[in-house]
């Protein structure tokens, strides 16, 4: 169907799932074993009711925000995906184009299709882009890998914590990741010595480091000035630890249900962590200092309002972004952006807020959130 018929981001997976090979399907929407942490990951919003106010005068509404410093014209950004080639033969550089036009911020993950520099190069002058960092083994492939981002400008380094190994993807791993995957013609050379037999996930992840540990932290501090950001915290003792670290934030996730199944939401992990973190060190949120971000099923501009009103600052979205270039390319892309900007425009209207930051506590119930 043509894009105007799209009328929602649950629109681009039934459309990608029709025109996408079985291999590519099978590595985007796996996830852990039931799958039933995917599936969670959108229920928990379905369990947050809105308080809106009204009679507020909202004929201006203004839906932009800053993450990490940095302008974004949603409080939303595109989140780190590897593999985009399976999906659509220009990759990454659709999620860049696209973001580029609508002033939204990516995270350029480890694991791209594309080479870190092409994406880097294709991006427009000015535009903010943040990296998602897989740790090697080898920790000085690591740290040229940082510096160099670091010097071709990245705002922002999202170190991702909770894969020391690759969560069980059975659909995936009934594929054969074969010797034509775009994987293996990048510059990223962990092809040589990858086992095929088991699924896109398995076959490029052998190089990530599972000592990764606490005690890294004040290494990657003394490697680069970026703000570095854990991504994949899923209790607010870890977030807390985080904090008291120096670090610039946290992405309560799990990993879109792709690791430890039975992890819960992020968003129900942000309840948590708001509520310890200003007990524990007077910290209320959104925060400049110390930023929550929240990923994992979110497909509506009301899910992003409810973790906004929560205490996160931004949140990612993931798999509709990949379904959207898979079923058309960049322009895919640009109207999913374009979709969340109308359901932002007639939700904050209906809500009662003319900015983010009248999006407020007090305008979500989350009283059915279970609490620990
Ligand atoms: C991911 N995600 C991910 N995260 C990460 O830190 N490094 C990575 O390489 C990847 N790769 C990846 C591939 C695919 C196909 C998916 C679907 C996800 C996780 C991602 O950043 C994010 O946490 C979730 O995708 C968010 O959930 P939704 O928006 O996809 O529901």
């Amino acid at each position: 169907p043509p894009l105007t018929e799209i009328l929602n981001l649950h629109d681009f997976e039934a459309i990608a799932r029709q025109v996408m090979t079985e291999k590519a399907w099978a590595y985007y929407s796996s996830a852990a074993d039931d799958e039933i942490t995917t599936r969670e990951n959108h229920a928990a919003y379905h369990r947050i009711w809105f308080r809106p106010r009204i009679l507020r005068s909202v004929t201006n509404v203004d839906w932009s925000t800053k993450i990490l410093g940095h302008a974004s014209k949603l409080p939303i950004y595109i989140t780190a995906t590897a593999l985009g080639k399976l999906g659509h033969p220009d990759g990454e550089l659709n999620l860049t184009r696209a973001a580029a036009k609508h002033g939204v911020i990516q995270m350029i993950p480890t694991l791209a299709s594309c080479s870190f520099d092409e994406i880097v190069d294709n991006a427009a002058p000015g535009q903010t882009q943040f990296l998602q960092l897989y740790v090697n083994s080898d920790r000085e492939i690591t740290k040229k890998f940082v510096q160099h981002a670091e010097k071709r400008g990245i705002k922002g380094l999202f170190i991702t914590v909770d894969a020391p190994q690759l969560g069980r993807r059975e659909k995936d791993m009934r594929m054969k990741f074969e010797a034509e995957d775009p994987r293996e013609v990048t510059d990223n050379k962990v092809s040589n010595k990858v086992d095929r037999s088991q699924g896109a996930a398995r076959a490029i992840s052998s190089f990530i480091d599972t000592s990764l540990d606490w005690k890294d932290i004040p290494w990657f501090q003394s490697i680069t000035k970026m703000p570095l950001i854990l991504k994949g915290v899923q209790c607010w003792e870890d977030a807390l630890m985080a904090y008291d670290a120096g670090l610039a934030g946290v992405v309560l996730s799990n990993h879109g249900g792709r690791q430890l199944e039975f992890s819960r939401s992020g968003v129900e992990t942000l309840v948590e962590v708001v509520r310890e973190l200003k007990l524990r060190r007077g910290l209320t949120f959104p925060n400049e200092k110390f930023q929550l971000f929240v990923d994992g099923g979110v497909r509506r501009a009301t899910d992003v309002l409810k973790a906004v009103a929560l205490g996160a600052t931004a949140v990612g979205i993931g798999r509709p972004f990949l379904y959207a270039f898979s079923a058309y390319g960049q322009e895919g892309v640009e109207r999913a952006l374009e979709i969340l900007h109308d359901e932002f425009e007639m939700n904050m209207r209906l809500l009662g807020a003319r900015t983010i930051k009248e999006v407020v506590p007090e305008m979500v119930d989350a009283g059915s959130i279970h609490q620990h």
